[in-house]
């Protein structure tokens, strides 16, 4: 519903109706502080965020199979009009994730103290499960049109956090302005093939050598987070008056698009993709899986 949704800096948010003044809340993320034990994860809607979160948390705690935090608590695009002390009063190693593109994060990050790591998914996985998200979860503040209209306004962008395209150029224009900020990209379809390698590359990312990544990758399993963490999911949607929606955890597979997208629409996509994606490395890495 557009009188729910708002623009910051060109760009459509929901919010789900949490955020009173969401246009204020943005500007006020830009100017965040943040320190050098700080971890920002960052990714376009539906690309594997909460998994990852899962999988970094453990990381930074050294403490596998027992977060106690919540996703939505630590999602700083929800957090409103005291986001900077609902980040502060977190306690280290603070782990803060957020969806919205690089240049509406806090600007500290171009000083290069404070990590990043960008999860990336295929973009049509990424926007059917957006769609769904959106229509049944997010509904009243997100979508309320037909798959058919979701997808033509993916291509122009106006769907809530935007075009995926630009989402990625403007991580990947962060990384080529700031390159001496610590950036690591996390492709959603490696982490489901080799989840360990994936794993062990971002302890080396996060200075934590120690874990055992092995039991990490076990733990953080579509089935063993359906087993362990849906419940509490289901207790946002329930608090939020979404119960028996299609939330967090869905299918968790490679290729779930194909029972959506017509043989036309894949087709347009691929086009938009390698017009808008020419030359970026972002999109090479997901470029096999589209
Ligand atoms: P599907 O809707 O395609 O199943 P986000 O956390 O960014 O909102 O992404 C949600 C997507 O990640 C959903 O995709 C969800 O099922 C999938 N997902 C969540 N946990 C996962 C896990 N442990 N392994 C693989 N996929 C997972």
């Amino acid at each position: 519903k557009k009188s729910e949704d708002c623009v910051f800096e060109g760009v459509r948010y929901s919010t789900l109706g949490l955020v009173p003044d969401t246009p204020r809340m943005f500007h006020k993320i830009k100017h965040v502080e943040l320190g050098d034990s700080d971890v920002i994860l960052n990714g376009y809607p539906r690309s594997g965020n909460h998994w990852t979160f899962e999988v970094i948390g453990a990381i930074l705690n050294q403490d596998i199979g027992n977060e106690k935090d919540d996703f939505l608590f630590r999602l700083m695009d929800f957090m409103g009009d005291d986001v900077e002390s609902r980040i502060h009063g977190l306690p280290a190693p603070r782990l803060i994730n957020s969806h919205p593109w690089a240049s509406r994060l806090p600007e500290i990050i171009r000083q290069g103290n404070v990590k990043i790591v960008y999860i990336l998914r295929n973009p049509k996985d990424a926007l059917a499960s957006w769609y769904r998200l959106l229509k049944d979860f997010i509904s009243p503040y997100g979508f309320e049109g037909t798959w058919e209209e979701c997808f033509e306004l993916s291509l122009t962008g106006e769907i809530p956090f935007g075009s995926w395209f630009d989402h990625v150029l403007e991580m990947e224009k962060f990384m080529k302005e700031y390159p001496d900020s610590p950036v690591h990209v996390v492709l959603y379809e490696k982490m489901k093939e080799d989840p360990v390698s994936e794993i062990k590359k971002l302890c080396d990312f996060l200075d934590r050598p120690n874990v055992d990544v092995e039991e990490l990758a076990l733990a953080t399993s579509f089935a063993q987070m359906k087993k362990k963490r849906e419940p509490i999911y289901k207790q946002s949607e329930k608090a939020l008056g979404r119960e028996g929606c299609h939330g967090v955890m869905v299918k968790g597979v490679i290729g779930g698009w194909r029972e959506w997208f017509t043989v036309d629409q894949s087709e347009r996509y691929d086009k938009a993709f390698e017009e808008k994606m020419k030359g970026s490395k972002l999109a090479d890495m997901v470029r096999e899986y589209i």
